[in-house]
């Protein structure tokens, strides 16, 4: 069911009026619409089989495609990278060239809930635009709770009708079959997540003769419901707004509501882009040195292709059939990027898929439409960079990055060699190598960003190489360090200017994060951030700093 929204996200031709019904109605087109697309079906209805997934690379391999877009991964915790099969067949395209883009999934906003987080992928969240489709509910007190809906049918008067708690009436989630079409006909039903498919809770109140529906979002969520593509009039709002409903439920002799639909709404309130709730998040769990995800792209309520195999529900009882169709997820987000690669590909044609990734990382902005950092929908406060990685993508700029930060297979095998893995666990990534000749820690991986772990207090520092390539137009370029320290940290670089010359196009630098001996810090993770800059590019990397408990003071 995933093939036509990423690939027409990735590489769709423009296309004037594509729409859901009236939402998003308007010219749509994809990221690079001048690309050729080739899929290869990994996935079925039973799931993706990872001899299917690691046969889909393959085929991409022989193919010489340039740029894979892998809106799938493992689901639950992140597995071992020589046990996790979209790693092995994605580190098997990346030492081919190929660079490969991939969901960070949608387990968040928990830590550590983030796939795809080897080294060579470019690891991709999920974040707002500046387009809503609300559905207010209006309580017959006036009170107002604006939530979010692709109700395209008749809608509900503006006369407040009968309005009852699932819970109340036979099933707290509206489970179709089990809600008492005696206390439900007529009346608006308050259904709570979980359980079943969200489309599917209209569809039970529908057929239990009732009006309409209002989906409660889940606890972790915060202030985030998820849109769908409803056939019943229906609308879903955050946890807190839900719980407010149920009370007034509870404290009215004859509760009421209705449902205004109010179409496609593109403004600067409030403000985008902001972190999606289930974007899954950093610290990576099996390598925390290597920071993760990599960077955010649109995510939320995304207009594309849908196939006319199945309805924009997924329900069987939807007999609807449309051309494009609003979905979320970082399967969404993930060829958006995929999409900008290929540009990144095309102008760049020297450059490895690490170089891209650099690019794309060093120039992503952190900041909102309003002018503050990119917030986060879990929490209501500023996003993190475990949940945005390095930013929302930046494509003018990262054709331009001025240094990137490469990395070649031979790097990402020392990588696994730092990791601790055995011959035959490095053997699973086609290498012959054998690790005990190698040294090095995980933290000097050349990767366009900081993640550092201090495991105790008694650590006094800890240092970590990167080696960055002049890629700009002045082969004399100088750069200079700019350090943002986390809390907690001193942060030193040498050399803290870096010249380049027509025959040193390279550069190593060193920086050491020392934990400062007084005090403690608020936070179980702390950031900030490196920034070289010649005066014309500005090539920034995050910095993560890991602690251990015992520093991080009572609240
Ligand atoms: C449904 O509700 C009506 C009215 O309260 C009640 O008489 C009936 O027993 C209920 N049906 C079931 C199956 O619970």
């Amino acid at each position: 069911a995933l093939g036509p929204p990423p690939s027409s996200t990735a590489g769709g031709s423009a296309v004037a009026g594509a729409g859901f019904f009236d939402y998003a109605r308007g010219k749509a087109v994809g990221m690079a619409p001048g690309a050729r697309i080739a899929v290869y079906k990994a996935c079925g209805e039973e799931g993706c089989a990872s001899s299917d997934i690691l046969a889909a690379f393959d085929e991409a391999i022989a193919d010489n495609v340039d740029v894979l877009s892998v809106s799938l991964g493992a689901v639950g915790t992140a597995p071992n990278f020589y046990s996790d099969n979209t790693a092995v067949g994605a580190f098997r395209a990346v030492s081919k060239g190929i660079v490969v883009s991939a969901s960070a999934g949608n387990s968040g906003p928990g830590d550590s809930t983030a796939c795809n987080i080897a080294p060579w992928f470019l690891t991709v969240g999920a974040s707002t635009l500046n387009r809503q489709f609300p559905g207010d509910v209006v309580l017959g007190n006036g009170e107002t709770f604006t939530g979010t809906t692709l109700y395209a049918g008749e809608p509900l008067g503006a006369n407040k009708i009968p309005l009852v708690y699932g819970g109340d009436v036979g099933s707290k989630v509206c489970e179709e079959g089990k809600l008492n079409a005696t206390k439900v006909a007529g009346k608006i039903v308050l259904c709570e997540s979980g359980v079943n498919a969200r489309a599917a809770k209209p569809l039970a109140v529908k057929l239990a003769g009732g009006a309409g529906a209002i989906l409660a979002s889940t606890k972790s969520f915060g202030e985030q419901s998820i849109t769908s593509p409803h056939v019943h009039p229906a609308t879903a709002v955050s946890f807190v707004d839900a719980e407010k409903i149920k009370k007034y439920i509870r404290t009215q002799t004859s509760p009421s509501a209705t449902i205004v639909f109010r179409g496609t709404v593109v403004g600067s309130t409030p403000p985008s882009p902001r972190m999606a709730s289930f974007s899954s998040r950093g610290p990576n769990f099996r390598a925390p040195e290597i920071f993760k995800p990599d960077v955010t792209a649109p995510g939320v309520d995304i207009l594309a292709a849908w196939t006319g195999a199945n309805s924009p529900t997924e329900l069987d009882s939807d007999i609807r059939r449309v051309k494009y169709n609003i979905i979320s997820g970082t399967s969404m987000s993930c060829p958006h990027v995929s999409g900008i690669a290929a540009l990144l590909r095309q102008a760049r044609p020297e450059w490895s898929p690490a170089a891209i990734k650099s690019a794309l990382m060093t120039t992503a902005y952190n900041v909102d439409s309003s002018g503050g950092v990119i917030g986060d929908m879990s929490t209501s406060d500023a996003s993190t960079p475990f949940a945005r990685g390095a930013g929302h993508i930046h494509p003018n700029s990262a054709v331009d990055p001025g240094l990137v930060y490469d990395a070649s297979t031979e790097d990402y095998i020392n990588f696994l060699c730092a990791l601790g893995y055995t011959a035959k666990q490095v053997a699973v990534f086609g290498s012959s190598i054998s690790c005990s000749k190698r040294a090095g820690s995980v933290g000097d991986h050349n990767y366009p960003a900081f993640s550092v772990v201090f495991t105790s207090n008694k650590v006094a520092a800890v240092t970590q190489r990167r080696v960055v390539r002049n890629v700009g137009s002045d082969t004399a370029a100088a750069y200079t360090a700019k350090v943002t320290a986390p809390d907690g940290v001193r942060v030193t670089v040498s050399p803290e200017t870096l010249r380049f010359s027509s025959t040193e196009k390279t550069q190593e630098y060193v920086v050491t994060f020392a934990q400062r001996t007084t005090g403690s810090v608020t936070e179980k993770y702390t950031f900030g951030s490196i920034e070289w800059s010649d005066g014309e590019h500005s090539v920034t990397s995050p910095i993560a700093i890991t602690w251990p408990t015992s520093k991080v003071a009572e609240m």
